[in-house]
Order: structure tokens, then C-alpha cells, then sequence
């Protein structure tokens, strides 16, 4: 039996995504540049503000007056409702606080829902730059309404790829130095945008050819990995297994490239760690 919800429904979630993703982004904008609040959430760079907290009201808000019977996973709030609910929302209300604190542009309200654990309806809205990507399952992607797909490139060294380093990454050794070393010596070069919604974003619409990152959180994912499979790209654990989204880790592309990233991944030893001079 398909788990895919009927189109009528599958715009009525996306609809109700997009009101909760501009509910957000006006908190985010509001506060843009006028931070009192910024603190560490318990592990060194992991910041929150009084933005990310009042971002998760507004976007809880809409999301539980259109589906009260809905669960929800939101990053400032945890689980709401029951995790084997068939709906499942999954929310970063400020993808990007690091950016965001640094008024960087690449931030972003990421709203992802999950029907019986699958990613079905994504919405990716960066306020400041006003870039609306949305996506549903078998509906298609657009970004500021426009279709929008994937790019064409084939060769690694025709690539510009993405990637992240995860807020642990002075505690392991497994904190993607060693990928990235290894792949912008193979490609036109590997971008740090900072926001995992957005570097799937940039996937999807084709101005980024691939990522790939490690130590992410559901609500990281949940909306980019809709917009990068209805705009024509694939996804998959590190390994080219399929995608988990609990795992924490993926590989998204434009498709061509899949297999070469996952085959050069593989090849990559950890670098001893790193410490500074
Ligand atoms: C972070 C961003 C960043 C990624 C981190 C995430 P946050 O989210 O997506 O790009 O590298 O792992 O935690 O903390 O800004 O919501
Ligand atoms: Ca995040
Ligand atoms: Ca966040």
C-alpha cells in the first residue's frame, strides 16, 4: 500500500508548511541584526537565540492550529505527540543560528513532514534573501514558485560540491576534515554553507551539483531531502544504502555524480586529530 498522501492533501501540507515557514521567517527577519540573546547550548559553537525560540512558537503555532492530531519533532522543543504517529513534522525554526548570529545570509526555517517515517513535504524558506524553495512527494520542486531541478554535471572535476563539519568535531576523529580534503583536491571546489537546509537547497536547484555531511539531526533534513529527490537528485547513506533519515548522515546529489562521491568517500582514511599549534 502506498504511504504517499492523495495530491489534494499533499498541497493542503504543503500550503500549511509554507504558512508556518513565512511565520518564522518574519520572527527571523524582526530579529535580524537586533540579537540581545546569544548562548552556547551545551556543547562549544552550538548557539540559540531568543530568534530560534520565537521562530519555533510562531511555526508550532500554525502547524498545530491546521493539524492538531499531527506529531511533531522541533529542534527547541523536542517531540511533541507520538514518534509512530503516521505524521510526523519535522522542525528546524533557524537552520543557520552561527550564520545568523554573524548576519551571514545562508540561514533558513526548514519545515519537513514525515508520513509513516517517510519525507513527503518539504519547505525551505531563507527570509533574509527571500528564497522560497518548496517540494512534495510526486508534486515536484520550485524554488520562488518557479520549477526547479537538479544540475547536469557528470564529472567531479566539473563539480562544486557542499559539505559541514557537526558541532563534535573537536571530540572525533570522524569529523569530515578528511572528506574534505579528499574531495576539494577532486572537484572545482567543496563550500561550507552552514546551513544543512540550504546547502539541499542549493542541491536541488542546481546551482551545487553534491553534499554530503555527518552528525545532523532529523529536523535538519526532513525538508531538503524532499527537495532534492523531487528536483530529480538521489540520496543515500555514506555507503549508497538508502537514506536514513535518523542516521544523521547522508549523500545528496544531482544524480551523475551519486556513485563517484559515495565510490571516493569510501576511500577516505580519518585524519589524526586535528589540534591546533
Ligand atoms: C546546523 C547547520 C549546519 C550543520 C550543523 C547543524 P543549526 O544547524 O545546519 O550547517 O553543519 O550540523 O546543526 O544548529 O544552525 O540549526
Ligand atoms: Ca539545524
Ligand atoms: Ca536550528
Amino acid at each position: 500500500m502506498s504511504t504517499t498522501p492523495a495530491p489534494e492533501d499533499l498541497r493542503r501540507f504543503l500550503d500549511v508548511a509554507t504558512e508556518a515557514a513565512m511565520a518564522g521567517g518574519a520572527v527571523l527577519q524582526k530579529y535580524w541584526g537586533n540579537l540581545s540573546s546569544v548562548q552556547e547550548k551545551g556543547r562549544s559553537g552550538d548557539l540559540v537565540t531568543e530568534a530560534d525560540r520565537a521562530s519555533e512558537v510562531d511555526v508550532l503555532n500554525v502547524i498545530k492550529r491546521h493539524f492538531p492530531d499531527h506529531a511533531i519533532l522541533a529542534e527547541e522543543s523536542g517531540q511533541l505527540g507520538q514518534r509512530d504517529n503516521r505524521f510526523l513534522w519535522a522542525i528546524d525554526p533557524l537552520d543557520g543560528t552561527t550564520n545568523y548570529a554573524h548576519q551571514y545570509p545562508l540561514c533558513a526555517v526548514s519545515i519537513g513532514l514525515l508520513v509513516a517515517g517517510v519525507p513527503t513535504v518539504g519547505v525551505v524558506y531563507n527570509p533574509i534573501l527571500n528564497d522560497l524553495y518548496r517540494a512534495a512527494k510526486g508534486l515536484g520542486a520550485t524554488h520562488n514558485r518557479q520549477p526547479m531541478q537538479v544540475s547536469a554535471t557528470a564529472q567531479l572535476s566539473d563539480s562544486l560540491l557542499v559539505t559541514g563539519f557537526a558541532y563534535d568535531r573537536r571530540e572525533t576523529s570522524d569529523n569530515n576534515y578528511a572528506e574534505f580534503c579528499h574531495l576539494t583536491h577532486l572537484t572545482q571546489g567543496v563550500r561550507r554553507g552552514g546551513s544543512a537546509s540550504i546547502d539541499l537547497a542549493h542541491v536541488a536547484c542546481g546551482c551545487l551539483d553534491g553534499y554530503w555531511e555527518r552528525g545532523l539531526s532529523p529536523w535538519d533534513l526532513a525538508a531538503g531531502a524532499v527537495l532534492v529527490e523531487e528536483a530529480g537528485g538521489q540520496l543515500s547513506a555514506y555507503d549508497g544504502s538508502p537514506f536514513d533519515i535518523y542516521s544523521g548522515r547522508l549523500v545528496a546529489t544531482n544524480g551523475p555524480l551519486h556513485q563517484l562521491i559515495v565510490q571516493e568517500l569510501a576511500k577516505v582514511q580519518p585524519l589524526p586529530q586535528f589540534k591546533p599549534a
